[in-house]
């Protein structure tokens, strides 16, 4: 079995070559070395509350059921994402996390004439797909000062191909900032033919700021729009891979057949439970995070250490000086810590974990900085 630690052992660089893009940045994303038992993972925006209780329950009550496809279910369960974004089953697709729904959304939208086009840096997992793995061209537009994508530019690079795939983080990440929603209007509004846009809403219920605004309402209108949102987020289940697309019916019908398989029914039946108690359970989990990051962003400003203003559960620290001295310093103390981002060389990317993980980072953190 590769466990993350494992990564660190094996012959790596030669086999990320054959591996799936996932696979693949997340190695890039593994620590190296021998790690102390505590060790803090505050590098890949995960979400230290994992699986709510009831989601818990589900799963170790369906664990002797295992020896079952369950496919009778899935009509039921697919409703029911459908429902939480009061939408029909006709316009989600479910994925093995999001990540399967914009792999498939490279695949049905890019073609040899048709690009993918994204502001940067950005989520790689789309445009790896698309160069990598399909041997599409990217087109990357350099976000602009305060790193909000040119939208005009992302549009007119589509006019030029003649169509193609506009990918957009919402937040972003790595920066944890926001599309501001008139740009969001506007690129909607002045889609060219042959185009469509998929936002990645991965972080979007961490959000604190009225310009960001989910795409979902153009989904809901008919536009030629596709939103993915995940279950490894918010909803604290990274491992259990669960994601879903929204997009009118007739964009999922172009997307359903690039999907694999149906998920695990171990994974369905954590989803319906953390649906049940979705209404408070999200507004819990965003309020402790704003609450911590806010402290962690006060804990800066007090040292006089610029970061970006963070809208997503991670924080972009501008450290003054090469991030890596600090992304390979840490995890040996006990706290690890985003990768690179080029060009953003000197940002430590660092997802929010919980209280008591913030303070063992600010620890670390300082002890690296002050050297
Ligand atoms: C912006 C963004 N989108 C999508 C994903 C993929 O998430 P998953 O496949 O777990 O839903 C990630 C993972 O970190 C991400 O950061």
């Amino acid at each position: 079995m590769l466990t993350r630690r494992g990564f660190a052992r094996v012959g790596l660089t030669a086999l990320a070559g054959r591996m799936l893009p996932e696979m693949a940045y997340a190695q890039r994303a593994a620590v190296h070395g021998t790690l102390p038992k505590d060790m803090v993972w505050l590098n890949a925006n995960e979400n230290p509350d994992g699986p709510p209780r009831s989601s818990i329950e589900a799963m170790a009550k369906v664990l002797p059921e295992g020896g079952r496809y369950h496919y009778q279910e899935f009509g039921a369960f697919y409703a029911a994402v459908a429902r939480s974004e009061d939408l029909a089953p006709e316009q989600i697709l479910v994925g093995s996390g999001s990540s399967e729904i914009l792999h498939a959304a490279v695949d049905a939208f890019t073609s040899p004439a048709r690009p993918l086009i994204a502001a940067v840096p950005t989520y790689e997992g789309p445009l790896d797909v698309a160069s990598r793995g399909l041997g599409r061209t990217v087109v990357r537009v350099p976000l602009e000062p305060p790193y909000v994508p040119d939208v005009k530019r992302l549009v007119a690079e589509a006019e030029k191909a003649g169509g193609g795939l506009i990918y957009l983080c919402n937040p972003n990440n790595p920066t944890s900032t926001v599309t501001p929603k008139k740009d969001l209007a506007w690129m909607v509004a002045n889609l060219p033919p042959n185009t469509v846009l998929v936002v990645d809403e991965a972080y979007i219920h961490f959000g604190d700021t009225p310009e960001l605004e989910s795409a979902l309402s153009y989904v809901r209108e008919g536009k030629s729009v596709v939103v993915t949102r995940t279950f490894s987020k918010i909803y604290g289940m990274a491992g259990l891979r669960a994601g879903f697309g929204c997009a009118p019916p007739e964009l999922i019908a172009r997307m359903a057949p690039f999907r694999n398989n149906v998920i695990s029914i171990v994974t369905v039946r954590s989803v319906l439970a953390a649906l049940e108690e979705a209404r408070t359970l999200l507004p819990d989990r965003r309020a402790r995070l704003i609450r911590t990051r806010r402290e962690q962003c006060a804990w800066l400003r007090d040292r006089g250490l610029a970061y970006i203003e963070p809208q997503a559960n991670f924080l972009m620290i501008d450290v003054g000086r090469n991030a890596r001295e600090f992304i390979e310093a840490m995890p040996p103390k006990g706290v690890a810590v985003g990768r690179p981002f080029p060009p953003m060389n000197n940002f430590l990317r660092v997802t929010i974990g919980t209280d008591a993980e913030m303070a063992r980072f600010r620890e670390v953190f300082w002890s690296v900085y002050k050297g």
